[in-house]
């Protein structure tokens, strides 16, 4: 089950929404609402699952109900219909106190405005939530001490906000956000007032963070480039209805409506890709050292090129003409392991752009590999271009092909390599 479970929420702000909420139900939209009912539809039936451990990006234009969503998770606003389960948890369903420590130690916000306290130094903006759950003075100082450090603001321990730049000022919100220990992270739009530099290096430092973090973190932004970036999976809300839902490159490739499309028509795809969405799995996977039975192999499979894996771990590439010339010479064949060429790989991780200069240059698919040195698929340029072209310049034809694609890309997985011996 997920970490938290949205399902149906509805929310309706006004003086009688409960009495409204028929005409949500029946269709009624955000603007026939306000101009018949003078209520503000924030949210319309919206269901989604945040696993633990994600990054999940709530992505919208102002006004689209984003903080009415978040506010939900941790009570501040009570839904007019549906409901929020945080650990299979009804929130709901817990009483005050219930609820008081569910927002001191399940959960924690980091704002757009940051919301330091003028007065309070550094450390005791950062040491603030542990004061609150009640942790003796020396305590939470050496953790918000270590928090400060771990966000790169060592040293300025005594220093007032406002002596601070507003990248400072929201390393010291997001220090004391992690500092109480909360397993969820919810951040409201907190990069959104830093200068696009610094944002860029706040994201980057996020998703490092999270690396070692493996916090759950909902993430509001209005801003598709920075969803990309640090996203495992985004929703797209517009006035209040859920758009989609779906991982980077499924909003990227498969935009649901022509909402998402007109969003995402602008996105370089190439920075935003990584391989492993575009590869395909080698014609000839050869997982053996015998250099006569590859090449059978690969004439009986009429295929140029072979993947040469030695106990899952990739060895090179061997083309089938060099393989005849080997296997022609008089003597033993040498190893086939180390005959194999493996100058040319491209990793898992790696973007389209990254990608793109390896894959020009070879004229074989090229490898990707990833960390543990297994192969996982292989990358054409012509796969490369398919996914490349934005949607508007494809053809009908293309844009089957593009789905086909990423179906294609989901089996490219090891499991789905075809074994050629
Ligand atoms: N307390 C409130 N009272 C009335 N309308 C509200 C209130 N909070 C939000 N709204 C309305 O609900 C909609 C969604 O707002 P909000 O969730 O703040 O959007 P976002 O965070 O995406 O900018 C907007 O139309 C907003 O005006
Ligand atoms: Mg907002």
């Amino acid at each position: 089950m997920a970490l938290i479970e949205v399902q149906n929420i509805t929310k309706i702000f006004g003086k009688t929404p409960d009495k409204e909420l028929a005409k949500v139900k029946n269709g009624m939209g955000k603007d026939q609402l306000l101009a018949e009912t003078d209520h503000t539809l924030g949210l319309h039936d919206v269901s989604l699952s945040i696993e633990k451990g994600e990054i999940f990006v709530i992505m919208g234009l102002s006004g689209s109900g984003k903080s009415t969503l978040i506010r939900h998770f941790n009570r501040l606003i009570d839904p007019t219909d549906g409901h929020i389960l945080v650990d299979g948890e009804d929130v709901m369903a817990l009483s005050d106190k219930e609820l008081e420590d569910f927002r001191r130690h399940r959960m924690s916000m980091v704002f757009q405005r940051f919301g330091l306290m003028p007065h309070r130094t550094v450390l005791q903006n950062v040491a603030y939530g542990l004061e609150v759950q009640g942790i003796a003075k020396a305590d939470r100082e050496t953790t918000a001490r270590e928090w400060i450090e771990t966000v790169g603001l060592g040293g300025f321990e005594h220093q007032y906000p406002s002596q601070l730049s507003g990248g400072m000022q929201q390393r010291v919100g997001l220090a004391r956000a992690l500092a109480t220990d909360a397993d969820i992270l919810l951040m409201d739009e907190a990069f959104s007032a830093l200068d696009p530099l610094i944002r860029s290096q706040m994201q980057d430092q996020l998703v490092e963070l999270q690396e070692k973090l493996h916090k759950t973190i909902v993430f509001i932004t209005h801003d598709l480039d920075e969803a990309l970036r640090i996203g495992d999976k985004i929703a797209i809300l517009k006035d209040g209805v859920l758009s989609q839902v779906g991982t980077p490159p499924e909003i990227l490739l498969e935009p649901a409506d022509d909402y998402v499309r007109a969003f995402v028509r602008d996105v370089n795809r190439a920075r935003v890709l990584t391989v492993d969405t575009v590869m395909q799995p080698p014609a000839v996977r050869i997982t053996h050292d015998n250099m006569e039975k590859a090449l059978a192999d690969m004439r009986r499979h009429d295929e140029d090129f072979g993947y040469v894996v030695e106990d899952k771990e990739f060895r090179g590439i061997v083309t089938q003409e060099g393989l005849a010339e080997e296997v022609a010479k008089p003597g033993d064949s040498p190893s086939l392991y180390a005959f194999a060429d493996d100058s040319n790989a491209v990793e898992l991780e790696s973007t389209l752009e990254e990608a793109l200069p390896t894959t020009l240059e070879a004229d074989y698919p090229v490898p990707v590999v990833c960390e543990d040195g297994r192969l996982m698929g292989v990358l054409s340029p012509e796969e490369m271009g398919s996914v490349l072209t934005p949607p508007e310049e494809q053809t009908d034809a293309d844009a089957e092909g593009a789905e086909e694609k990423a179906e294609k890309a989901e089996t490219a997985k090891p499991h789905a390599l075809k074994e050629a011996s």
